[in-house]
């Protein structure tokens, strides 16, 4: 049987490489940034900062961008192509909602069904103009403007990407943009903005709500930028080390920021044994490394309020449950159903295809852990999602191979390193 052995530094953090790219391109002047990640999901980023005429390119391992100020985006001559990404389009229609241009927005077959309108109609709000497909949906076209209004927005469902669209456009907006979050996002946005000295405020109130206030138009000097490992691609490995017997990796130079590494705490709770040492702060983010063994797995329940600090990494704490004694009941899903596939399907019917018990009863999944026991090869469907191929991937090792992963290419889009760092673990 094959094990995880050994020590790897995994690749660049997706939240953060689409964060220094942006704000370092609303900076004014050159921005060095080094361990950017460099995927699919942030060549969209990339091409579309270009389209919007910032310099963007690479010197070595070094990406340099030459930023051109919060109001310094030039009307595009052509679509902004968002390809798989998201945070992408999210985050960019927020940026240039303030500029006075006109950027029309695509994305592929996969983004052109998730929601923009959770964006846009905070921006309208606060003037600029919006036409979406079917009222929702990229294509998009935007008409920013210079004088956009200050406001108090609130923050009705807990979503990051909306968070960092209104932050990206307050920065070129005058007065005060105030943000009310009920629950607490991740914050990477703001930690980069405290690093490179944007003078805005934040605080938690009695209520635990967190409350940004922005005071723009901003000026932003550039700093050079250094992106910490990305814990959700960490959480691929770690999870293969904990289910197969025999291994023991070492995780290097992993971002542990608070809103991230929630899935570390489920997985100890289950059982698993796992050493966290923090060794520095980078850029405003703290910055350590992760050691993994094999445990035996113990089934948990995993409490709603959680979700938002789990989004990315139910697909692997599924395959973790699949393999863990007992039953786990993962709850308040829903969100999960507007991600790269309908998550909450493409984890049911995969591990239904294993014989695992698994059901979904509304927005919660339950599995009952089990030995998988293959008599012939079994075809994972990835619906294209990145992270339902890499967890069945990692599932993979405890079933000799016998998944037959239907698209694997997907994962290029936020780790296409995956395959190599599995390679140099399993040596
Ligand atoms: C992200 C926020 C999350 C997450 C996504 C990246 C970000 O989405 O699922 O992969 O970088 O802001 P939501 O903002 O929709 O929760």
């Amino acid at each position: 049987m094959v094990k995880l052995k050994g020590s790897i530094k995994i690749s660049g953090d997706k939240s953060i490489s689409h964060r220094a790219l942006i704000l370092s391109a609303m900076a004014t002047g050159k921005t060095k940034i080094t361990n950017l990640l460099e995927s699919e999901d942030i060549n969209s980023t990339i091409n579309v900062l270009k389209s919007l005429g910032v310099k963007i390119k690479k010197e070595k391992n070094i990406w340099v961008v030459y930023g051109n100020g919060t109001c310094g985006f030039l009307e595009p001559t052509k679509a902004l192509d968002c390809g798989n990404s998201g945070t992408t389009a999210r985050l960019m229609i927020g940026a240039v909602s303030s500029n006075p241009i006109r950027c029309s927005f695509v994305g592929d077959k996969s983004l052109s069904k998730r929601s923009m309108s959770r964006v846009t109609k905070i921006l309208e709000k606060i003037g600029a103009q919006v036409n979406l497909t079917n009222y929702d949906y990229l294509p998009l076209i935007i008409s920013g403007s210079e004088n956009l209004l200050p406001r108090h927005h609130i923050m009705i469902k807990a979503s990051a990407q909306v968070k960092s669209s209104i932050i990206l456009a307050g920065l070129n907006i005058k007065g005060k943009t105030k943000i009310t979050e009920k629950i607490k996002t991740r914050d990477h946005t703001e930690r980069l903005m405290k690093y490179l000295k944007i003078n805005f405020k934040m605080k938690v109130l009695k209520n635990n709500h967190t409350e940004i206030e922005l005071n723009g138009p901003y000026e932003i000097k550039p700093k050079n930028i250094s992106v910490a490992g990305d814990p959700s691609s960490a959480a691929f490995f770690i999870v293969g080390a904990l289910i197969t017997p025999g291994s023991a990796i070492n995780l290097k130079n992993i971002a542990l920021n608070p809103t991230r590494i929630a899935f570390l705490k489920i997985l100890k709770k289950m059982g698993g044994k796992i050493k966290i040492k923090k060794l520095k702060n980078s850029c405003g983010e703290d910055v350590g490394n992760i050691n993994a063994e094999y445990s035996r797995l113990k089934g948990v329940v995993i409490n709603s309020k959680l979700s938002p600090f789990l989004i990315d990494e139910y697909p692997i704490l599924s395959i973790a449950a699949s393999q863990a004694r007992g039953k786990t009941i993962m709850k308040g899903l829903a969100e999960l159903r507007h991600k790269e596939s309908d998550r909450i399907k493409s984890i049911v019917i995969n591990l239904k295809k294993l014989n695992i018990n698994v059901t979904q009863v509304k927005d919660n999944i339950e599995i009952y852990g089990k030995k998988i026991d293959l008599k012939k090869n079994k075809t994972i469907k990835t619906f294209g999602d990145h992270r339902i191929a890499m967890s069945f991937s990692i599932l993979n090792l405890i079933c000799d191979n016998m998944l037959l992963i239907d698209d694997v290419n997907c994962i290029s889009i936020s780790y296409p390193k995956f395959k190599n760092h599995l390679d140099k673990l399993l040596n």
